[in-house]
């Protein structure tokens, strides 16, 4: 088990590009795998959820070449994958998972899709019951609809689903269904999720209809191969946007990242905080992308609820953050969907930051952080929860004496480079600025 030492740093002066992003490395996978053609992939995260992924298709015959670290060649299957071996093992990918199942509902063979420990204990019955309304026969083999899932492929037919929540990974896994199902398959969301699968559909020449919150697919759709450029990872990124926000003389640029504006709520509810930040977009093909800047200052506190919540759901944590070193309180609504993530992080979250010496209200949805108060180093655990790590990382940039995360390594599944970013950052700060920064993973 890693352990990640964190101490002071006064402010970030930093140039930088974050990995890409990991929801489109998983798509581009599944995408080129399914396409007619080959399907060249740069910017891969190759990150432990995204090489489960690639390691699922290779087993469901799929030839993927690795041609640098983020430079992938797939060669499409035109939709025909070959029955695997032996069960399929997501790690601690829930994307993984839910969209995968969505695509072998419609195959000719059964499968076994199963996780870590983490991911076993994640409820898979969202996706089961629209998957077995198109006619799939999925037998879930944990308790209330937990994994593994048995994945008995069956001929499909399209659906009219009206989700109750917002899911991004709901939303896919019924549209990669809707692939290879007869007639139209249709998902309808209360609020808008991230639309990489959308953009992915349109560009693979899919031609999917969206009206409102309602998206459209065609059933027995082909998919033509094309090349991706992932941008990087803006729910990375928040990590640095952070703790540049929060820390007078700070200036960071972070370029090429993805500005898909059902991400960047992150910049908003920063922006309401009182950051002061700026993007461009330099880049629009399937996905937007460009850079931004970051100049320190003073954050106060703000409300984060409703449909803001489904763009930042990702980012709450590192919002909490965020909100410890503001002035005032902090509130987040709404967000119930956190207690269902790679941990529960309503509780994660606010377990750690009182160690730091926070004052925090939790609620079923949320909880109300009190800033401004003064922070100790503290030990705090990562619940094998990488987004709870990073998040803990930061704040113990602003907290006096040592922060120790304990089980760090989590950190792998969506930031390989983290720890030696944190380092480089954190390092790079002007002699007259800076504390005293040390930072290292002992196995
Ligand atoms: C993801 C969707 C989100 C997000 C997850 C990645 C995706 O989950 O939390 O990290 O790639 O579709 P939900 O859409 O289920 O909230």
């Amino acid at each position: 088990m890693s352990q990640l030492k964190v101490t002071p740093c006064k402010s970030i002066q930093a140039d930088l590009r974050v990995p890409g992003d990991k929801s489109i490395s998983h798509r581009s996978i599944m995408f080129g795998a399914l396409a007619e053609g080959k399907t060249r992939v740069t910017g891969f995260l190759r990150s432990e959820d995204c090489l489960c992924t690639m390691r699922i298709f290779q087993a469901l015959g799929v030839n993927i070449e690795e041609i640098d670290a983020h430079h992938l060649l797939i060669e499409g299957s035109a939709k025909k994958l070959k029955p695997p071996c032996e069960a399929l093992d997501c790690g601690n990918s829930g994307t993984s998972m839910r969209l995968i199942a969505g695509v072998l509902a419609g195959q000719t063979f059964t499968s076994k899709l199963f996780g870590d420990a983490s991911l076993s204990n994640r409820p898979m019955q969202r996706i089961i019951n629209p998957l077995t309304q198109m006619g799939a026969r999925i037998l879930s083999q944990g308790e209330k609809g937990r994994p593994p899932l048995e994945i008995h492929g069956q001929l499909l037919k399209g659906i009219d689903y009206i989700s109750p929540i917002a899911s991004a990974q709901l939303k896919s896994s019924i549209l990669l269904a809707g692939l290879f199902a007869k007639g139209k398959t249709s998902v309808t969301e209360p609020v808008i999720s991230r639309d990489h699968t959308e953009r992915m559909l349109e560009h693979f020449h899919a031609k999917p209809t969206i009206e409102n919150l309602k998206v459209t697919l065609n059933g027995e759709t082909r998919l033509h191969a094309q090349d991706i450029q992932v941008p990087g990872d803006i729910s990375s990124a928040a990590f640095w946007l952070v703790a540049a926000a929060a820390s007078p003389h700070s200036n960071l640029t972070i370029r090429d990242v993805g500005l898909n504006p059902t991400r960047t709520g992150i910049l908003s509810v920063l922006l309401r905080m009182g950051a002061q930040i700026r993007e461009s977009i330099e880049t629009s093909n399937a996905e937007p992308f460009g850079n931004i800047q970051v100049k320190g200052g003073h954050l106060v506190g703000t409300v984060v609820e409703g449909e803001e919540i489904p763009n930042v759901i990702d980012e709450i944590p590192i919002l909490s953050v965020a909100a410890a070193l503001a002035e005032g309180e902090t509130i987040f609504r709404n967000a119930e969907e956190l207690r269902v993530k790679e941990t529960d992080r309503i509780a994660a979250m606010a377990g750690n930051l009182r160690k730091f010496g926070v004052e925090v209200e939790e609620f079923k949805d949320g909880m109300c952080v009190k800033g401004g108060a003064k922070l100790k180093g503290a030990h705090v655990k990562s619940f094998g929860d990488h987004r709870i790590a990073m998040s803990c990382a930061i704040l113990g940039l602003f907290a006096e004496g040592e922060t120790i995360i304990d089980d760090a390594e989590c950190i792998t599944t969506s930031y390989p480079t983290f720890e030696k970013d944190l380092y480089e950052i954190t390092s790079n700060v002007t002699s007259s600025l800076k504390k005293m920064v040390s930072i290292g993973a002992s196995k």
